[in-house]
Parts: structure tokens; C-alpha cells; sequence
């Protein structure tokens, strides 16, 4: 209870309380994009053909898209997905939709930006297990790859580091907005029925709203006290030896934060995750164990605020979440380049450039509309 009270001291000195809706505001189109990586068409779309292509992990049997299924909740709807060389995860595949307004990735925060994401993934031997090496290898010798690295960053090509710029521009025009519960704070008060807004009224309450707040649910991120790569964690369990800490495994040999800082005082420290579309990217928790949502609120009263609710207020608060599920933009399927270069060579085969012309057979005509002979070599 300590710590959650200086959680909410922190909050009420940073957002004016004029109202309490202004803890909970609508998800913005897009997130914050970050200066070195400005998000253009042609980047989001070789980051969307990456994002299916298998040829990433080491046995070319998974794409990001095999466990962050986005014609869906963005999970793989497992307790923990198995990686590419067959070992299993220890953590549930967290939802890529509203990945962009995390300002850390992970169920403990590691990650700093969905760049440096890319760089975990990559080398994690229960997830695409492959090294900086034979990716770049693979993917600079898919001649349409090649090219498209070309236009877009020039000379570096394809590298961990353009693969994960490309792959973070795709990710990061994943939103859900106008969830209902998004119209109602724009002022539809009917966009929820009333038990919505009895559970929203529960929520905030019995304080789940010390944790789960702004735009994302997932707290003061980003922009309102944290930037990008600064992380907002809690412990989980916050209070000990609750009978759903036995029950569901909650504390193991994954300690969270802990596992990479090493720092004692951040053992069971995990990020405050989202709580958008809650309703349907189900298991929960980092390890995947609770199945359901109204358990999943059960465990986390009891875990984080030491009260046990009654059943009308679990009933209450999920139907509140059920309100934070978004609208989906549609995902076309990407085309991907072949290995060896036919479509490509077919599809974009370079004009041979000549000063301010377009070439035409033999003539070229030049802006002007004048038709000149080729130059002699
Ligand atoms: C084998 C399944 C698997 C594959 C394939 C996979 N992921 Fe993940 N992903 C996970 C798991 C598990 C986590 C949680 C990791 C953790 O917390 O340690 C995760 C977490 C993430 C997160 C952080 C989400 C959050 O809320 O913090 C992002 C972003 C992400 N993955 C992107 C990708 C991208 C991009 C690819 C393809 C290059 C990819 N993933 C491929 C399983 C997978
Ligand atoms: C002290 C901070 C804190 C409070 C208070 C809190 N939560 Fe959480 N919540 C967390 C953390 C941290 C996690 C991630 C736990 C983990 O590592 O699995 C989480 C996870 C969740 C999840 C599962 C997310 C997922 O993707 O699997 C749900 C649902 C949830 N919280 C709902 C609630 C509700 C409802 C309340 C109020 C009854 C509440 N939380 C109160 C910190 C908090």
C-alpha cells in the first residue's frame, strides 16, 4: 500500500484534477514517433512484409505475425508460445495493438523502444533464435529486399538496425481507437451501457486506476512524465501469499526486472501493461496462467490492492473493460519479395537514368514535352 500511495501522490502532483476523466483520455491516432525514425509509407510497408516474413527466425517457420496474429487480438491466444527452434517461452506473446504508446516493451519493461525490441527478439532462443549475422545475410540477398532497403536508407542496407526501423514504422500504426469506451470520454454517453459505467466508477474506486491510467491504461506514458525508454513498474504480487499466488504460479524463477538489472530491490517488478482490448487478448499475465478476465481482475484486487470484490463488482469492472476493445484497422496481406528476384526484377525494373527526362524507347522526352535523340556513349 506504500508504494501505491506514492503512486498516486506522483499522479495528483502532475495531472490537473479539474476532472477525473483526465486521468483516462482517448488514444491518439498515432504515438509518438521518434526523430530518428520518421514514419513514411514506403518504411511502413516493408516493415509490414517483414512483419509476416518468416525468413527472420532460424528455421524460417515463424513470422512475427505467427504469435502477434494482427487479423486478431495481436496475441497467439496460448499461455506462452513456442519459439522457432522449438523451445517454449516462459512469457505470454503480449499484444502488438497500442505497442507504440508503451514507453518500454516487455512484461518487464527491458526493452527501451520497439527498435531495441527487435534486437531481443531477434537472439532469444524461445522466439526467432537467430543471430545479427544470418539475418542481415538473408535479407540483403532477397534482391526485392535489397532494393527497398536501398530507397529508403541508402547505403546501410539491410541491417539489425533498418530491419528493426522498418519492422517499428509498421508497429507503430497499429492503434485501435474509438473503442466505445473512447467515445464516451469524447462526450457519446451512450457509447456504454450503465453497468460499463458502474464498473468504470468500481475501477476508479478501488484504485485500479492507480495503476492503470492515461492513454493507454498502462500509466503517466508517454509524454506525461515518462519518455520513451523509461519505464513504470510495480510488484506483482504487491501483497504476499494471497491463494492465487500458489494457484497460479505468480512468483517462479522469473523475477521481472530483476532478471536484467540484477538490482534485488527489483525482484517482481513488472510493467504496468495495457489494459486496451483486454476482453480478447486472454491468457493474462506474464506466464499466460489465469484464463479468463473476471479472474484476472480477481487475482489483481486481491494481488495489488489487497481487497477481495464482490461478484457484482468483478461483473461491474469487466464489463468496463469490454468497453476499452477498439476498433481494428483491416490488415491486407503483404506481397513478399521471392529469393531469387524474378517478380522483382519484372516489377521494378530500373529506368536507366537520364538528366531530367523519362526514357521512351529510343527518344527521351524531357519536361518540356521536346524529344532528343539519346546521347551518344
Ligand atoms: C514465438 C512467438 C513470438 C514471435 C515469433 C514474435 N514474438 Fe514478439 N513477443 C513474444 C513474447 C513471448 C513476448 C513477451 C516477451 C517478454 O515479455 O519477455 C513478445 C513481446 C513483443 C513485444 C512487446 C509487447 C509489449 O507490450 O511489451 C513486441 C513489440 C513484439 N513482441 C514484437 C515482435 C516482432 C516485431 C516480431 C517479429 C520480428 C515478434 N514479436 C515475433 C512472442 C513472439
Ligand atoms: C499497483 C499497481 C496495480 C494496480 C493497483 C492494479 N494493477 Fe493490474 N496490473 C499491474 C501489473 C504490474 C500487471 C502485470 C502483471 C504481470 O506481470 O503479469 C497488471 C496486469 C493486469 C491485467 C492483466 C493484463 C494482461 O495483459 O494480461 C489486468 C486485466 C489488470 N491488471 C487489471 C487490473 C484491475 C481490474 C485492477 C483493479 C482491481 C488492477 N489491475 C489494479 C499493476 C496494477
Amino acid at each position: 500500500m506504500f508504494r501505491l500511495k506514492i503512486a498516486m501522490l506522483f499522479i495528483l502532483c502532475l495531472v490537473p484534477l479539474s476532472t477525473a476523466l483526465a486521468l483516462f483520455l482517448p488514444l491518439p491516432k498515432l504515438p509518438p514517433i521518434p526523430n530518428d525514425n520518421p514514419l513514411v509509407e514506403e518504411k511502413i510497408e516493408l516493415g509490414k512484409q517483414l512483419f509476416f516474413d518468416t525468413r527472420l527466425s532460424k528455421n524460417n517457420n515463424l513470422s512475427c505475425n505467427s504469435c502477434h496474429n494482427v487479423s486478431g487480438s495481436g496475441s497467439d491466444g496460448m499461455e506462452t508460445p513456442i519459439g522457432s527452434t522449438g523451445k517454449k517461452h516462459r512469457r505470454n506473446s503480449a499484444t502488438i495493438w497500442n505497442v507504440g504508446f508503451h514507453t518500454s516493451l516487455h512484461w518487464d519493461g527491458e526493452a527501451l523502444s520497439l527498435e531495441h525490441q527487435f534486437a531481443l527478439h531477434l537472439v532469444d532462443p524461445a522466439v526467432l533464435d537467430n543471430t545479427a549475422k544470418a539475418v542481415e545475410k538473408r535479407i540483403a540477398n532477397i534482391p526485392g529486399y535489397k532494393r527497398q532497403f536501398a530507397e529508403i536508407f541508402g547505403d546501410e542496407g539491410a541491417t539489425v538496425g533498418t530491419i528493426a526501423k522498418a519492422l517499428a514504422s509498421y508497429q507503430r500504426t497499429l492503434v485501435t481507437a474509438s473503442s466505445p469506451f473512447d467515445r464516451f470520454l469524447e462526450g457519446d454517453e451512450f457509447a456504454i451501457n450503465e453497468q460499463a459505467k458502474q464498473g468504470f466508477a468500481t475501477f476508479q474506486q478501488v484504485e485500479c486506476g492507480a495503476c492503470h491510467f492515461y492513454v493507454n491504461f498502462a500509466g503517466p506514458q508517454p509524454g506525461i512524465a515518462l519518455e520513451m525508454g523509461e519505464g513504470f513498474w510495480e510488484l506483482f504480487p504487491n501483497t504476499r501469499g494471497t491463494k492465487y499466488e500458489e494457484k497460479y504460479d505468480l512468483i517462479s524463477d522469473d523475477l521481472g526486472r530483476f532478471n536484467y538489472t540484477g538490482d534485488e530491490n527489483h525482484k517482481i517488478m513488472w510493467r504496468v501493461p495495457s489494459l486496451r482490448n483486454i476482453a480478447i487478448t486472454g491468457p493474462y499475465f506474464h506466464n499466460g496462467k489465469v484464463k479468463t478476465l473476471d479472474e484476472a481482475v480477481r487475482v489483481m484486487a486481491s494481488t495489488e490492492l489487497d481487497r477481495a470484490l464482490n461478484e457484482q463488482q468483478v461483473a461491474d469492472i469487466v464489463e468496463f473493460l469490454k468497453s476499452l476493445t477498439g476498433r481494428f484497422p483491416a490488415q491486407s496481406l503483404p506481397r513478399l519479395p521471392d529469393d531469387n528476384g524474378v517478380e522483382d526484377a519484372i516489377n521494378h525494373r530500373k529506368a536507366p537514368k537520364r538528366a531530367g527526362g523519362v526514357q521512351m524507347g529510343v527518344f527521351t522526352i524531357d519536361s518540356s514535352g521536346a524529344m532528343t535523340l539519346p546521347l551518344a556513349k
